[in-house]
């Protein structure tokens, strides 16, 4: 181990409870796509319609994770890792949306969330990373206010089942790609492309969330529970009224949208954006405390109104994906979302890079993803130091893995997989955090 090294593992100081972990979610690496009676989901349905995923790779198969979950669970485990954040596959437990549950289906989270217990990873769940059961698409899916009611329904019952096996239970995963991506773009399921509609997904999904943890309190539910938001600071690219009015326009619709309904009870005013149909008592709804707040943050929002528009500077680097790293934006973020709301308690529940990876040998050379690492979780650090409450961090994502409409080409895991193989390769990165990890955990470094 180098001295540089050490001087970075020791030099931070987390708390002594903190939670370090990695995040996955169900679509992105189960496969087992017909297995043990799961319904389809909107991503089945997008990602087997031509043209619509790079390459047109699909979730058939995945990381095989539905299979090969013991070896992934170790993984973790021997990365020193404290947590898991995963996601329940909603047409795996309940293929219609509504109805039958699957008991195979949920047999096989039983079995996973049983496994994390006894390796001693905290298992934080999150009932809705975007596969929506297509039997719920065809009735208008996150358009339809019904599917609110429904989506209470199967939180109540992933609750029943599992919460008291559970640190946390999140409702949605960034409830603005799904509205967003998926019905204003049209890059993401069900690919639609209808701004109005967007908008109204926005608001079904936040009362969804809503009615979800009225469903939970109400039948006792003791897990702590929330919501997981992608959140990212916006720098105007030069100091122009008109610039810095892009910058607050884009943080209003990506930040405050999501926000304000949650923690003050209202929506923001945003030029050019109208309210969604809202019924009496929705936003009563949507305000209630929350026991955590999961913050997702990859790269800040660089605003520009010049054409053509002046380019972020990208001083630390930028990633596959072509997102700036921007590590200092994670501190930025924390303290503006502190000083402007009541916070609950916050965890970092996505935070990572796509990178190039190759297997040269036994090892993948990622030092981009170290150095990514290292430098959002000293960015972390600052903002703890002064005075968010951050109880815990996961790296996205702990395998390569099927990455929306970009497919398997891009590459955010600690761990490589070999997809004609199935092969697990810990990437440097991994072996860094484990060490990491280790040292904040007060044991002697991993080997
Ligand atoms: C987030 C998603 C996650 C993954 C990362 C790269 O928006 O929650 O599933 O795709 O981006």
């Amino acid at each position: 181990m180098t001295m540089q090294r050490d001087l970075d593992m020791t030099s931070l100081k987390f708390p002594a409870t903190f939670e370090w972990g990695a995040a996955a979610s169900a679509f992105q690496i189960e496969g087992a796509a017909r297995e043990d009676g799961r319904g389809p989901s909107i991503w089945d349905t997008f990602s087997h319609t031509p043209g619509k995923v790079l390459n047109d790779d699909n979730g058939d198969v995945a990381c095989d994770h539905y299979h090969r979950w013991q070896e992934d669970l170790d993984l973790l485990a021997s990365l020193n890792a404290t947590a898991y954040r995963f996601s329940i596959a909603w047409p795996r437990v309940q293929p219609a949306g509504e109805g039958a549950w699957n008991e195979r289906g949920i047999a096989f989270y039983d079995r996973l969330i049983d496994g994390m217990l006894e390796r001693g990873l905290a298992p934080h769940m999150s009932l809705y990373h975007w596969d929506l059961p297509q039997a719920l698409q065809d009735k208008g899916g996150w358009g339809a206010r019904d599917t609110c009611a429904r989506f209470a329904d199967y939180a109540l019952e992933m609750g029943r089942r599992f919460g008291d096996r559970l640190r946390s239970i999140a409702t949605h995963n960034e409830p603005w790609c799904t509205a967003v991506l998926g019905h204003q773009n049209g890059q993401f399921a069900p690919g639609l492309r209808d701004a109005k509609l967007a908008n109204q997904v926005s608001h079904h999904l936040l009362l969804s969330h809503g009615m979800a943890l009225a469903a939970l309190r109400a039948s006792g539910c003791k897990t702590p529970l929330g919501i997981v938001l992608n959140q990212a600071p916006a720098t105007p690219a030069r100091n122009t009224p008109a610039d810095v009015r892009a910058a607050e326009n884009a943080y209003a619709n990506f930040v405050r949208w999501y926000m304000e309904p949650i923690f003050l009870g209202r929506y923001p005013e945003i030029e050019g954006r109208p309210l969604p149909e809202i019924h009496d008592g929705d936003m009563a709804l949507i305000n209630v405390p929350l026991n955590f707040l999961g913050i997702n943050y990859y790269t800040r929002t660089w605003a520009s109104t010049d054409v053509p528009p002046v380019p972020a500077p990208m001083l630390m680097g930028v990633s596959d994906m072509g997102w700036e790293n921007y590590p200092q934006g994670l501190t930025e973020l924390l303290l503006r979302i502190n000083q402007d709301y009541e916070l609950p308690p916050i965890y970092i529940t996505e935070n990572g890079m796509a990178n190039r990876d190759e297997v040269a040998g036994q090892r993948v050379p990622d030092h981009a993803r170290t150095e990514y690492l290292r430098s959002h979780l000293a960015a972390l650090s600052a903002a703890i130091a002064a005075g968010v409450d951050v109880r815990g961090y996961f790296y996205w994502s702990l395998l390569d893995n099927f990455e929306w409409n970009s497919g398997y080409a891009k590459r955010f895991g600690l761990i490589h997989v070999d997809y004609e193989t199935q092969a697990r390769t810990p990437k440097e990165s991994a072996h860094w955090y484990r060490d990491f990890i280790a040292t904040q955990r007060g044991h002697r470094k991993g080997g």
